[in-house]
């Protein structure tokens, strides 16, 4: 029997939707014209598909308008940094989101650095990586840690004083997830592939952040008690094979929930018998990096209106 209280990202997503939405209406109604997100989708990797869609299907339910642009596979690197040119040039377009990742052949960092840092709700251009390092309030963050911070926020999980743990250091989640909780206080761990002993590391930790894309890595007798524990991790797994020998590959996350493999997160859920505090997947972190995305669209539309 679990004892962890479940953090719901669905609930906490709808909150935020439903804030952005409050918001729109209020700027549609100052401005003349509602927030705009671009969303920029290079080949036709079929969960990056499914993602973009989910994406501007979120745009409709809260008021912001979308402006969809798909490119083919083939595109050629200078091709795509002219469209997000014109985008950045486009008053109508507040938000620019290019989705990850890129055809093999393309230049991301070149086209990252591209978008105006002012229309990045990503927050992976390096000023805005850069305002993130320093502290800065109104920067736009990436959306995965900031639905994170949410997420113990509306918990009442407070990071000041506590010992966080953060496994994985991507860009996107591990180094900006470990800033944020040592701007709130926290004193804050990364681990990695090399750390010797994680488990020993991890059961030390009052919040744990797992976001490494190992499917059910950490395991219950890895956590201390009452721990919150944040499960970043989309893995495809079937129950035939063992863990450790299947992708974690999002392209292939959708094929293989049709042929009857399943979405795991980096923690197994059996940890909920000793955490204080678990966010499932699905469920969990997921709905809550899109809902930081419509807050950031709708922050990016504020500051840009002055
Ligand atoms: N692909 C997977 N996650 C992300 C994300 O947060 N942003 C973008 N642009 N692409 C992604």
């Amino acid at each position: 029997m679990g004892k962890a209280r479940i953090i719901d990202g669905n609930e906490i997503a709808a909150k935020v939707l439903a804030e952005v939405k409050s918001e729109t209406e209020g700027f549609a109604a100052e401005t003349g014209r509602p927030p705009g997100l671009a969303v920029v989708l290079v080949g036709d990797d079929p969960a990056s598909s499914v993602y973009v869609r989910m994406k501007i299907k979120d745009c409709g339910r809260c008021g912001i308008e979308s402006f969809s642009h798909r490119l083919p596979a083939e595109t050629p690197t200078e091709k795509i940094l002219d469209l997000v040119n014109r985008l950045n040039g486009d008053d109508k377009v507040d938000g620019i989101l290019v989705q990850l990742p890129l055809p093999e052949g393309v230049d991301t960092i070149s086209v990252l650095d591209r978008i105006d840092p002012a229309k990045d709700v990503d927050g992976f251009h390096p000023i805005n990586v850069g305002r993130l390092v320093r502290g800065d309030h109104a920067v736009l963050m990436p959306c995965t840690p900031s639905g994170v911070m949410r997420m113990l926020d509306e918990s009442g999980v407070n990071p000041h004083g506590a010992r966080a743990v953060v496994i994985g250091r991507s860009d996107i989640v591990g180094k900006p997830v470990a800033l944020l909780l040592l701007h709130r206080h926290a004193t804050v761990t990364i681990c990695h592939s090399k750390t010797p002993d994680l488990p020993g590391v991890v059961r030390e930790a009052d919040i744990v952040v797992a976001a490494v894309g190992r499917p059910l890595m950490v395991e219950k007798d890895w956590v201390k008690e009452g721990a919150a524990v944040i499960d970043v991790g989309m893995n495809s797994i079937s129950r035939e094979e063992s863990p450790e020998v299947i992708t974690t590959d999002p392209t292939r996350i959708r094929d293989f929930e049709k042929k009857g493999y399943t979405l795991v997160g980096d923690v197994s859920p059996g940890v909920v018998d000793v955490a204080g505090w678990y966010t499932p997947v699905p469920g969990g972190v997921g709905p809550m990096t899109r809902a930081m995305l419509m807050a950031n669209t709708m922050n990016a539309a504020k500051w840009r209106a002055g």
